[in-house]
């Protein structure tokens, strides 16, 4: 068995097979670029977290999807009937969760550099959670307020604990500063966050949490540093309530994800939940939930592109794979950030004898545009199946029209 097999994606025949389907007779049907979602991969990812958190923690917890990571309607819907709540980073994410069933009360909108109209927007939704990520985002809490006279909007204080871990500089989400030199510009800084809480009641909010998010891309290694944000959140929380702030839920953010490499070591995700109920439970502080916002992990594994070989070029003594679909359109992580690696496998001969270092090579007008750089895998002849496995997470998301390329279609199967 391949490491990267699972009951989503399997070989059968020397070629993948998806959800049980056969790759190849897919990318016929519908034709390529295409994503393929399983149903199943995503609802056992979710069984897997409820499971873990109802046998650690007395508490109800929530799983909060991270939308941004794959807001296809059909996942939310199949979310939001397994009882998920949504993280929700803009008015129109919060717009496409209530369309896709969720209630109000299961979102929380967790906004930067947040605007008055975003602030009006999401006031003016009855339920809704919004966390607050800068003492000076109550300025304009406050200007806006007066239009809402009788409501106490629910909000929480996503706080920066001063640490913080990601598979790359740029999606490191706590700490001063990334590894890259970039200023760090979420949340509250720990000094602040007494303040914000009193100042939110003043106002007329109402405060029900505290949230932190570490960052995106965690594996095994991360999980000391993760453990010590951990311990840092319940301790701030004891400080929160100490100073007359009871808290409802506890929010530890995103950030695990699935493997996306054969050499590293996937974060231990059972012994997180063990280990954050835990830490709860011995702080003695009253929170009536904990919360979680998995987005990677929810999706991650659970979606494959599947590109169609137009033909394969030499040139300088590189081969490349040249294929109909491009990065920025489909899969742009590997064209954004340096480490990020996605499997690919040739769908239709998965294996083979005369192997070569083959780069699969995009449509689109630039140099970075291949989705992985000499990959050994058995030579591919015009009109093979390329997967590019681990494409449910911040692929569709973030993919543009770069080029004037469209964005593939995607099923749900
Ligand atoms: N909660 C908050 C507040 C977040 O900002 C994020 C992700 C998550 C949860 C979910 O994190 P996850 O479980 O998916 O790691 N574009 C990057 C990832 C950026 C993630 C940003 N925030 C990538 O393609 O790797």
């Amino acid at each position: 068995m391949n490491w990267w097999e699972t009951d989503f994606v399997a070989v059968r025949d020397n070629k993948l097979w998806i959800a049980g389907r056969d790759a190849a007779a897919l990318a016929e049907r519908y034709g390529t670029p295409l994503y393929v979602y399983g149903k199943d991969r995503i609802l056992e990812r979710y069984a897997r977290l409820d499971d873990a958190l109802a046998r650690h923690s007395a508490l109800p917890a929530r799983i909060c999807y991270a939308m941004k990571a794959n807001p296809h309607r059909g996942i939310l819907r199949l979310l939001q009937r397994r009882g998920g709540w949504i993280d929700a980073v803009s008015p129109c994410e919060v717009e496409t969760a209530l369309k896709a069933g969720f209630p109000a009360e299961r979102i929380l909108f967790t906004g930067t550099s947040v605007s008055r109209a975003d602030l009006r927007a999401v006031f003016a939704i009855d339920g809704l959670t919004v966390n607050i990520d800068a003492a000076e985002q109550l300025d304009l809490m406050s200007e806006i307020k007066p239009e809402f006279p009788s409501k106490a909007v629910r909000v929480s204080v996503r706080w920066n604990p001063g640490i913080g871990r990601g598979f790359n500089p740029r999606v490191v989400t706590a700490g001063k500063r990334s590894s890259d030199g970039t200023p760090i510009k979420f949340g509250v800084e720990p000094k602040k966050v007494i303040g914000v809480f009193a100042r939110a009641r003043k106002l007329g909010f109402r405060p029900v949490g505290l949230h932190q998010h570490l960052g995106s891309g965690w594996v095994r290694e991360d999980f000391g540093l993760v453990r010590a944000a951990v311990d840092r959140l319940v301790r701030q929380a004891r400080e929160v309530e100490k100073a007359g702030f009871p808290l409802e839920f506890l929010d530890f953010g995103g950030g695990f994800g699935p493997r996306y490499l054969k050499n590293r070591a996937v974060f231990p995700v059972e012994d997180y939940i063990a280990y954050l109920s835990d830490a709860v439970a011995k702080a003695g502080i009253a929170v009536k939930a904990l919360a979680i916002e998995p987005g990677k992990y929810m999706v991650g594994d659970a979606g494959v592109l599947l590109l169609g070989v137009e033909y394969v070029k030499e040139s300088y003594g590189n081969i490349f794979a040249c294929v109909d679909g491009g990065t920025f359109n489909t899969v742009p992580r590997p064209a954004i950030y340096l480490q990020a690696h996605h499997e690919i496998v040739n769908a239709c001969r998965v294996e083979g004898t005369a192997k070569a270092r083959i780069t699969v090579a995009g449509n689109l007008c630039e140099t970075g545009d291949v989705f992985g750089r000499e990959r050994s895998m058995p030579l591919p002849i015009s009109g093979d199946i390329l997967a590019v496995l681990c494409a449910g997470a911040y692929c569709r998301s973030m993919a543009s029209n770069f080029n004037l390329r469209e964005i593939p279609r995607e099923i749900l199967i």
